[in-house]
């Protein structure tokens, strides 16, 4: 008997011929004979309350605007318990239609025309695309050696930033997408009294802080003291695969308020009220589905560790703290690292990215396009059941035998 959705492993619920049946990007972009390892999308099936809330709004009819704090109120809650944050500022979270547009707008309240925007590459491309398409100037402190934030780098970027233009902001990803990394309470308030000492306004992308795996613990950047005057992005779309179903919050600390009531009402028109209602739920009673991922995830990322011992032994890679992808180096492999069009361009492939591509069938996004330092890498998506995972990693080490011979 086929275990229902709302008990199990989440990523072993879907057969490969259903998930190929999806019509999102994930499954479509490439040719049926590749495994898609690449944009992060989840092989899951809805959470069992998401499903029920969507499906409830169907049979009423219930497709029109959005109203009320029910999001806001159930992130809430769900701070409160998951992360310790008692006193989540319901009244300083605004609906915006997803995490990179609500990112864009914060931008565009505390920047101007001109100015600069710090990010710590490699990073989530868009930060790159969008914060140019905004007219504001992507400015780089690369991340230190050991793929955590590095103080010195940030400093240099601060000052540099605020040498362009006389309102920086810098862009934070808590946690940190493609390296994984979970930034602890000190690294945040380093960041919080560099940003404070150079007139930097922060604004923390924390899309994926639901999947902080086990053994880290995620830290809000808003719970940090000095990050009074910054904002955070929330959203369920990771952690409970929602990205078609759009909604998200931007959350102000006490010394942000004033700016985000400047927010334009027209964004708040920007979510579907759809969305709405399945990320409400996500938070307020998708936490036993979550919990049960977070186990699969951590199962897979012990798995990955193997399988890249056993196929693929010149890769080398530090497992994540929290998301579901791994970033891999695979500079070891010796495949030429030419540069595809840069930072930016998520579907690009270049180097050993193209390689797994072409010759072994997985798609995986390529490293260079997440900005400085990310050329020789590729970011591998695990939010998929073993069977896949372990079928990628076999084929992916094949190719780089059949490439050496
Ligand atoms: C760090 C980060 N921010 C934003 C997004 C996109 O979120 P949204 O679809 O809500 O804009 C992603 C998607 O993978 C992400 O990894």
């Amino acid at each position: 008997m086929a275990v229902s959705a709302d008990e199990g492993n989440p990523l072993t619920q879907l057969s490969l011929d259903q998930l190929r049946q999806r019509t999102s990007v994930k499954w479509r972009l490439y040719p049926p004979d590749v495994l898609p390892l690449w944009v992060a999308e989840q092989d899951v099936p809805l959470a069992p309350p998401v499903a029920e809330a969507l499906r409830r709004a169907v049979d009423l009819g219930d497709t029109g605007y959005s109203h009320g704090t029910a999001y806001a109120e159930a992130v809430g809650a769900f701070a409160a318990r998951r992360w310790g944050w008692p006193d989540f500022p319901v009244g300083r979270a605004t609906l915006v239609p997803d995490v990179m547009m609500g990112a864009v707008e914060v931008l565009r309240l505390v920047t101007g025309p001109g100015d600069a925007v710090v990010v710590t590459p490699p990073v989530y491309p868009p930060f790159y695309a969008f914060v140019t398409h905004a007219d504001r100037r992507v400015v780089e402190a690369p991340l230190g050696a050991d793929s955590r934030l590095d103080p010195a780098a940030l400093e240099e970027a601060f000052r540099i930033a605020r040498s362009v233009g006389n309102r920086p902001a810098f862009l934070l990803c808590n946690p940190h997408n493609p390296t994984g990394v979970v930034h602890r309470p000190d690294e945040l308030a380093t960041v919080a009294e560099l940003a404070a000492r150079h007139g930097v306004r922060v604004v923390s992308d924390e899309i994926h802080s639901p999947l902080a795996l086990p053994g880290a613990r995620l830290t809000p950047y808003l719970t940090v003291p000095g990050a009074e005057n910054a904002f955070a992005l929330v959203s369920a779309s990771k952690a409970w695969n929602l990205a078609g179903l759009k909604a998200a919050l931007a959350v102000a600390g006490p010394d942000g308020a004033a700016d985000l009531a400047r927010m334009p009402e027209e964004v708040s028109h920007g979510p579907s009220h759809l969305g709405v209602l399945a990320h409400t739920a996500a938070f307020g009673a998708g936490e036993p589905w979550l919990d049960r991922l977070l186990a699969g995830l951590d199962a897979n990322r012990t798995l990955l560790g193997s399988l890249l011992a056993e196929h693929l032994p010149a890769v080398s890679w530090r497992p994540p703290e929290g998301t579901y992808l791994a970033w891999l180096d695979c500079r070891r492999l010796g495949v030429p690292t030419e540069v595809g069009d840069g930072p930016g361009v998520a579907s690009d492939l270049a180097g050993p990215a193209r390689m797994f591509l072409d010759d072994a069938r997985v798609a995986l996004s390529s490293g260079h396009v997440f900005g400085a330092g990310g050329a020789g890498f590729v970011r591998l998506n695990f939010a998929t059941s073993p069977a896949v995972l372990t079928e990628a990693v076999t084929r992916m080490g094949r190719a780089t035998r059949a490439d050496a011979g």
